[in-house]
């Protein structure tokens, strides 16, 4: 592929949010700030630098100010924060983050495991958070358990559509699809981002995958021929839900921008500092990480010629 017919893509990193949020222990808040200032000049659309969730429900982020305002900003870099309600959305503005990212679940028992409240009381502070922001940050919504829950089994695409709407109607105009624990298959990602596609054009949407049944990848590009062109991963393939029993990483970053790259997508990211800066992360969290580029090295790789064939 010619450089000018390369289709561009966003990738949108979150191993610092869902990574970091599920770690058994607390990576202590310099090298949180450190891993995203390296982060952000690898060339990543988005850095989901934290949330700002209760501390009692998600302690590994109760940093989430000192993060938010001791990283450097580099431009062209969206510096989003993950916020429930409209307690979260004070504290974010505060920070002066440049997006704000509204969860919620499809499905009503998770709703109610992650956030302790109905999926209308849910809407309800998404309708207070648009009103209080009143354009001082972007607003993207997350729509969790969107292609299955892990207590109510099936969530039916008519529920996933209506809850979109909805959002669309409170006038947000991004949206990031989530496969909390990664029971997504590609054949319902491709009928969904296909329909939200076609009935929502101009929907800046996002697709969010869990690798936890290793369809990860699969469906990143069931989304990606779907015509989704923004993808959120983690670097190391970090994350997971603490209120999803069975959840596991994300998508890998580098892996991801691997495969996009050896594709011929424009990623915009660099992926050997990418890889560099992947191969920290045993040290900062204590236990390997699940990404296989890193371990592998990428396609191309070569090795020396062994000495045993070299005068066949
Ligand atoms: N930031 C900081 N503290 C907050 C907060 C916020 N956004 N929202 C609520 N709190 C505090 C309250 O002040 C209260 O503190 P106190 O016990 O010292 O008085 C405490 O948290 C409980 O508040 P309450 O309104 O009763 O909330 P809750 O216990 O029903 O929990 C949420 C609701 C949304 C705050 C909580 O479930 C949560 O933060 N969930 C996040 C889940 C998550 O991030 N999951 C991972 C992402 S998928
Ligand atoms: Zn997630």
């Amino acid at each position: 592929m010619s450089t000018s017919s390369r289709k561009k893509l966003y990738i949108q990193e979150v191993s610092v949010r869902d990574g970091f949020q599920i770690e058994p222990r607390f990576i202590p808040t310099e090298q949180k700030i450190e891993l995203i200032n390296a982060l952000s000049r690898t060339g990543l659309a988005k850095i989901e630098v934290t949330s700002f969730t209760s501390p009692k429900a998600i302690p590994n982020l109760a940093d989430a100010e000192a993060v938010m305002s001791q990283i450097d900003r580099v431009d062209g870099v969206i510096y989003a924060a993950l916020v429930p309600n409209v307690r979260g959305c004070e504290r974010a503005l505060a920070c002066n983050v440049d997006e704000i990212n509204l969860f919620m679940s499809a499905s009503h028992t998770h709703n109610l495991a992650n956030l302790r409240m109905t999926q209308a009381q849910s809407l309800e502070q998404f309708r207070q958070v648009v009103d209080y922001i009143d354009g001082r940050a972007a607003i993207n919504a997350s729509l969790s358990t969107a292609f299955g829950c892990p207590f109510d089994g099936e969530v039916p695409e008519a529920t996933v559509l209506d809850l979109v709407q909805r959002y669309i109607d409170m006038g947000i105009q991004a949206v990031s699809l989530c496969d909390t624990t990664g029971v997504a298959n590609p054949a319902q990602v491709a009928r969904l981002c296909d329909t939200v596609k076609q009935r929502w054009p101009d929907l800046i949407l996002t697709a969010h995958f869990h690798d936890t049944r290793a369809m990860g990848l699969a469906n990143v590009l069931a989304a990606l021929h779907a015509g989704v062109d923004r993808f959120d991963a983690s670097l190391g393939g970090l994350g997971g839900c603490p209120f999803a029993p069975g959840a596991s990483g994300n998508v890998c970053t580098e892996d991801m921008v691997h495969m996009l790259d050896a594709m011929g997508y424009d990623t915009g990211v660099d992926l050997t500092r990418l890889l560099e800066i992947s191969r920290l992360l045993p040290e900062i969290v204590g236990h390997d990480v699940p990404g296989q580029v890193a371990k592998a090295g990428p396609y191309t790789r070569r090795y020396p010629v062994p000495d045993a064939v070299r005068n066949i």
